[in-house]
């Protein structure tokens, strides 16, 4: 057989795998229980319809960009109600009805190397309603749960003796959510599949520092049996085994989370709920990952045609570039652009990811092309911007591949270099993942057909240090829900304490901070100073941050009032307008205990110093009359 009619028959015969995949989960039905099997748009419509023919308004969903700048991306579907929930704005007469529901487009960053297993989404959809206040129609807990059984038994068949609820047991000043344990009684559901959890699952909320927040009570469907771990204490939330998934969670806004971290009573109760849609997709579709339900299931038997592998034996790559080029989609066309730092840092390994994943599987620049266009067409007419979008979506990622391809040209040069070695160590594999984008299994392969040893553990060592790194950098800044900031800004943070103090330490304590500047490139600061800084005194300046960099100072974060905080010496910035509570950040060398810099500062920081690597001044110049402007760089 010629070698293309070899191709065309492999083409064909996963074709027709696909085909009959296809067939298999349109006919078959579900396997956990009498459900109605649907496609995720009769999904979404009969939640919308249901809950406006009683009485909610539909509202769009809102971009995964949120006006409120704590957060990165939008990770509920409350969050654009968020003043309306705290009684800072009124829905009846913004969107003309207290009662609300929506499909929201939601991206949570959590922890993008998971994304692979069943369940697991950078992007996904939410479905939700809200009752806003309490006018005489408006409804608190009995309501949500009336509607929420009705939907789920009578509209889309799912059996209610399988129904687990959870709710929640009480903690500290909040008290047991005895209420709904009786409401859920009256509306059929046994105490024995009523449970009592802890503030850590049963508690939701704010979605930043501050802002409402209450009890819930999740409601969890039993798939059955054969999906179970056997264990007698198996049930929601189980540890062992997802035979029990969690599918709507409800909750009883009642109280706002202020500043101090204390819980007020909201003046108006609130219900907020949510649904994940992909979730509820997968159980009434009788499968137990969303990547096999008709959202994915043509981009599946696509990327089995192009890659001429098939999706059981490739399951995490398959997933990864799935959820990668569907969230890679909803980010650009809401306005993100790659760049190194925050939401820009978090499309950008994306698109690394996806594309070092399709690598393993053979596929070329530009396959995604097809497969943007496939998830364009799937999300269109809920999502239209993803195709008033659509040039700008393949303009972006066809940049980002052109510069990561030279990354990878370069990382390969590196590989040459060290094809002669008998063992790569753990801390040159994850360098080589780093710094040039190789993924493990690549470099174990090019290893392998080398025949050389690779030092995993020494890899997953160096990997999980980086990983606990960027958290506890991302943590500061984000706390909470939807944090994923970019490590650059967290140095360049650090970089500006310390190019402050040196200006000070060489021009005089006359220098004070009149402003200051990071994006992804650079760091800029304005200070007080009217002459033009001499090339010596820029030497100096230079030396002195890249010595503290080099003597890798410890960064250190202290919660504390602000007027002890200005007591002790701490630097602020005139212009702004501090919080009664702020985090004073302070650098010193913890041999001799010396503080080379203190400020408060409400941003992210890194550790330790030495993780800058290198500082460098790239401009001097006037900003105005007595104030002059710094742009450095670090890590260069
Ligand atoms: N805000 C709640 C959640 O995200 C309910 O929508 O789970």
């Amino acid at each position: 057989m010629s070698f293309q009619a070899h191709k065309n028959l492999q083409i064909s015969v996963y074709f027709l795998l696909s085909l009959i995949d296809k067939v298999n989960y349109l006919t078959k039905g579900s396997q956990f229980g009498n459900l109605i099997v649907m496609e995720s748009y009769k999904l979404r419509k009969l939640f919308l319809d249901f809950f406006e023919e009683r009485g909610h308004k539909i509202v769009p969903s809102s971009s995964l960009l949120p006006t409120d700048p704590s957060v990165l991306f939008t990770t509920a579907g409350m969050q654009q109600f968020s003043l309306y929930l705290s009684g800072r704005k009124d829905s009846a007469k913004d969107f003309g009805s207290k009662h609300l529901v929506s499909c929201q487009k939601c991206f949570r960053t959590g922890d993008i190397e998971e994304i692979g297993d069943d369940t697991h989404h950078t992007f996904f959809e939410m479905l939700g309603n809200w009752s806003i206040g309490q006018d005489e129609n408006g409804y608190f807990k009995e309501g949500a749960i009336k509607y929420a059984l009705e939907f789920l038994v009578d509209t889309l068949g799912l059996e209610k003796e399988r129904l687990f609820v959870t709710v929640f047991k009480g903690d500290g000043n909040i008290p047991r959510d005895s209420e709904a344990i009786e409401l859920w009684k009256k509306y059929g559901i046994p105490m024995e599949r009523i449970m009592e959890c802890s503030k850590r699952d049963n508690f939701w909320g704010p979605v930043s520092d501050t802002g409402p927040c209450g009890p819930c009570s999740e409601i969890h469907y039993d798939r059955g049996e054969h999906l179970g771990c056997g264990r007698t204490d198996c049930g929601p939330n189980c540890d062992h085994c997802k035979r029990v998934v969690e599918i709507w969670n409800l909750v009883f806004m009642q109280y706002f989370k202020n500043e101090k971290g204390e819980y007020e009573l909201l003046n108006q109760t609130n219900i907020d709920t949510g649904i994940g849609f992909e979730r509820l997709l997968s159980l009434l579709q009788g499968k137990s990952a969303s990547y096999e339900t008709d959202i994915f299931a043509d981009f599946i038997s696509q990327l089995e045609i192009v890659s001429k592998t098939r999706y059981d034996d490739n399951k995490k790559t398959f997933r990864i570039i799935a959820d990668h080029i569907r969230s890679s989609m909803f980010l650009i066309s809401d306005g993100v652009e790659p760049s190194n730092l925050g939401q820009g840092y978090v499309l950008r390994r994306l698109l690394r990811r996806m594309i070092r994943y399709s690598k393993l599987i053979n596929l070329k620049p530009k396959f995604w092309i097809e497969f943007v266009l496939m998830m364009i067409d799937k999300y269109k007419d809920i999502y239209p911007n993803v195709m008033s979008q659509k040039e700008e979506i393949i303009e972006t990622i066809k940049r980002e591949e052109e510069k990561f391809e030279k990354t990878i040209q370069s990382g390969l040069g590196i590989i040459e270099k060290m094809v002669d070695k008998k063992e790569w160590s753990g801390e040159e594999v994850f360098d080589l993942y780093q710094s040039y984008g190789f993924p493990l299994e690549l470099s174990l392969e090019i290893a392998k057909e080398k025949g050389i040893n690779v030092d995993v553990n020494g890899f997953n060592k160096a990997l999980e240090k980086h990983q606990d790194l960027s958290r506890a950098g991302a943590e500061k800044k984000f706390g909470g829900v939807g944090k994923d900031s970019g490590e650059v800004g967290a140095k360049l943070h650090t970089a500006t304490h310390l190019l402050h103090s040196a200006l000070r330490k060489v021009l005089g304590s006359h220098v004070k901070q009149m402003g200051s500047d990071i994006n992804a490139e650079r760091l800029r600061f304005d200070f007080s100073h009217t002459e033009k800084m001499s090339p010596e005194q820029i030497k100096e300046v230079e030396d002195l941050v890249n010595e503290k960099i080099k003597q890798g100072l410890l960064v250190k974060k202290e919660e504390m009032e602000i007027d002890k905080a200005l007591a002790s010496g701490a630097l602020a910035f005139f212009k702004e307008k501090y919080p009664d509570m702020v985090n004073v950040w302070t650098m010193f060398d913890s041999d001799s205990e010396e503080v080379f810099s203190k400020e408060i500062c409400a941003g992210p920081h890194v550790e330790n110093t030495s993780e800058l690597m290198s500082f460098k001044i790239i401009k001097e110049e006037s900003s105005s009359a007595g104030v002059r402007r710094i742009k450095a760089v670090i890590n260069q």
